[in-house]
């Protein structure tokens, strides 16, 4: 069992324990990420096997400003402005990263790049800079599956094995930050977030979606297909229920009828309030024993019904897992 701590009590042991090497679950304004130095080889092998991540998946390597930033990775004006615009907050950057940084390389899975993100969150940013040092965080769940938006999911995914979850409350945006590869060639958005790609765009009129891809080696292992997934079947585009079937569903009443629990996303239809309520819904529909698949509406695609949509492709692309 993991203990879920208090900020009040735990924020100097938190800071001592990831000083020393552990990891520590913390609280940031997308989902709660499992902590450790990044430039502590033993720390971050921690981690790879706490989620029990391929080692060829890189991890986001957190910082505590623009000058700790500079220090890892290569900015230059489309990163600085990207950077400029949007830092702290749920935007993470691949950049070149700098040969004689001290990540570890096993932290950037021995690429030449390094994905950096600035948190908003206070509880993130108070510790990265009490720490002095880059902190990898990856998302606080077993490889591929649901990501957690509050302690409580921490401690039902990786309770037995982690001991330390630092207790900020629900998390604000809901969503994974948005990765955009700034690393060469043409700028591109490797993963959806909250920020979406339509506002990205503003600021940077060359980006684009690079396809969908479940290639061996995919531009970013993020972009796997199958990927945060609920254990239950997920079905997509639906508007009839089969038997046992849960409804997640978008938009206003009526719904349609004869599903065994619906959740609504958004009532009012708003794509943002669907980002923040996605993994609580599938969290709590997962946990439901007498449900034995999930069916959900879709949302429009644009904005953020984008980023919703295509966290719910991936998720409808697992098989039943233990
Ligand atoms: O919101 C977030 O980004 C959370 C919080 C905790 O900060 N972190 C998170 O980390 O979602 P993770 O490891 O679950 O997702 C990182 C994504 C993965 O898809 C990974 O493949 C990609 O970023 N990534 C990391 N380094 C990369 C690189 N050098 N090139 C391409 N993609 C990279
Ligand atoms: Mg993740």
């Amino acid at each position: 069992m993991a203990e879920i701590l208090p900020l009040e009590d735990a924020f100097g042991p938190a800071l001592d324990l990831l000083e020393a090497g552990e990891v520590v679950a913390i609280p940031t304004e997308t989902v709660y990420g499992l902590a450790a130095d990044a430039t502590n080889g033993e720390a971050v092998a921690r981690i790879f096997e706490v989620k029990r991540r391929p080692h060829f998946n890189p991890l986001i390597v957190h910082v505590s400003g623009a000058e700790m930033a500079s220090r890892i990775a290569l900015f230059d004006r489309a990163s600085m402005m990207l950077a400029g615009g949007y830092w702290p907050g749920p935007l993470t950057l691949v950049l070149p990263k700098r040969p004689a940084c001290r990540i570890c390389p096993l932290a950037t899975a021995g690429l030449a790049t390094a994905a950096v993100r600035l948190p908003r969150h206070p509880v993130a940013r108070a510790l990265l800079e009490a720490a002095g040092r880059p902190i990898a965080a990856p998302s606080a769940n077993p490889s591929g599956r649901l990501s957690p938006v509050c302690a409580e999911h921490v401690e039902a995914l990786l309770g037995g094995r982690v001991d330390w979850i630092l207790d900020g409350g629900p998390t604000e945006e809901g969503l994974e930050s948005a990765v955009v590869d700034l690393s060469g060639g043409r700028p591109a958005l490797l993963r959806h977030g909250t920020l979406s790609f339509e506002r990205l765009r503003q600021a940077l009129p060359d980006l684009h979606m690079p396809a969908a891809t479940a290639t061996a080696q995919p531009r970013s292992p993020g972009m796997l297909r199958q990927h945060y997934a609920p254990r239950k079947p997920l079905r997509l585009g639906v508007s009839a229920p089969q038997p046992g079937e849960a409804l997640l569903a978008f938009g206003p009443p009526p719904l349609p009828d004869g599903f065994a629990w619906a959740y609504n996303l958004s009532e009012s239809g708003d794509p943002a309030e669907a980002a923040r309520n996605l993994f609580t819904m599938l969290h709590a529909l997962d946990a439901r024993e007498e449900i034995t698949a999930i069916a959900a509406m879709p949302l429009p695609e644009s904005g953020l019904g984008y980023a919703v949509n295509d966290r719910l492709r991936r998720a409808a692309c697992l098989e039943k897992k233990d």
